[in-house]
């Protein structure tokens, strides 16, 4: 990816909050329907992808009293290791849309005690907060957003000068025999997750982000992990 900014930060001809229609709408229902269904079933996902998404916890380089904001959070599986790095001083705001996996977050952090990990139920691309987040993290989330874009765009808006995102997702594989799978791989993400076959992760986190790049693949290149920038002073 790019390290060179190719526009001027995100558009604000048209805030997020005003961007709704029928294909939005419906794109965000199907997520509820889909994510409420898998909420009592993600122990398989949450294994496979630990490693990766702890790898790219340590990526954000996070820390002690940092606030960090978490995209599509699902049931909570992040809030440990960001926590073990952000101390009891820090905070971590995550948000989902799911009803299902809100309610498995708070039970997971009940079961923790821990007071410094906020969980709300909201739609990751309008959602607003009162101050900027040290950090961001989406982990196998940002592919199935209504609008990446705008979500990509949000969020780099929530966050601070020099904040990093850290960004764990899937996509049909880049290159490599693999390839040949793509057109079931596309159909397989959009059944399981909802995915936006329409949304484009890296093109959005280097067209909106500062610095942008991809640190990691996995999966023959189906999986991949970022770290995006915002420029100090913006
Ligand atoms: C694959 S799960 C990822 C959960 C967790 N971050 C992980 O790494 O396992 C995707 C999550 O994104 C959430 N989601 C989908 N659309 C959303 C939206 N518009 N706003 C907030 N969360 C959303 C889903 O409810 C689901 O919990």
């Amino acid at each position: 990816m790019a390290t060179e900014r190719r526009d001027q930060g995100p558009s604000t001809e048209t805030s997020s909050s005003e961007y709704r229609d029928e294909e939005y709408e419906a794109h965000l229902e199907r997520s509820r329907a889909v994510w409420d269904r898998w909420s009592d079933r993600y122990g398989m996902s949450e294994r496979d992808f630990e490693p990766i998404r702890e790898a790219a916890i340590d990526r954000l380089a996070l820390e002690p009293g940092d606030r960090v904001l978490e995209v599509g959070c699902g049931p909570g599986v992040n809030f440990e290791p960001v926590r073990r790095e952000i101390g009891a001083e820090g905070e971590l705001v995550a948000v989902d849309y799911s009803p299902g996996m809100i309610a498995n977050a708070r039970d997971r952090i009940d079961a923790r005690g821990w007071e410094n990990v906020r969980v709300r139920r909201a739609d990751a691309t309008t959602v607003e907060f009162e101050e900027p987040f040290d950090a961001a993290l989406a982990s196998l989330s940002l592919s199935v957003m209504p609008d990446v874009r705008r979500t990509v765009e949000h969020i780099y808006r929530s966050i601070g000068p020099g904040a990093r995102l850290g960004v764990v997702d899937v996509r049909p594989a880049p290159s490599g025999p693999v390839r040949v799978l793509n057109p079931l791989i596309r159909r397989f993400f959009r059944w399981y997750a909802n995915w936006n076959p329409d949304g484009d992760v890296p093109g959005s986190l280097e067209a909106v982000f500062d610095d942008c790049e991809i640190v990691d693949t996995h999966f023959a290149g189906t999986a991949y992990t970022a770290i995006c920038t915002k420029r100090d002073g913006d």
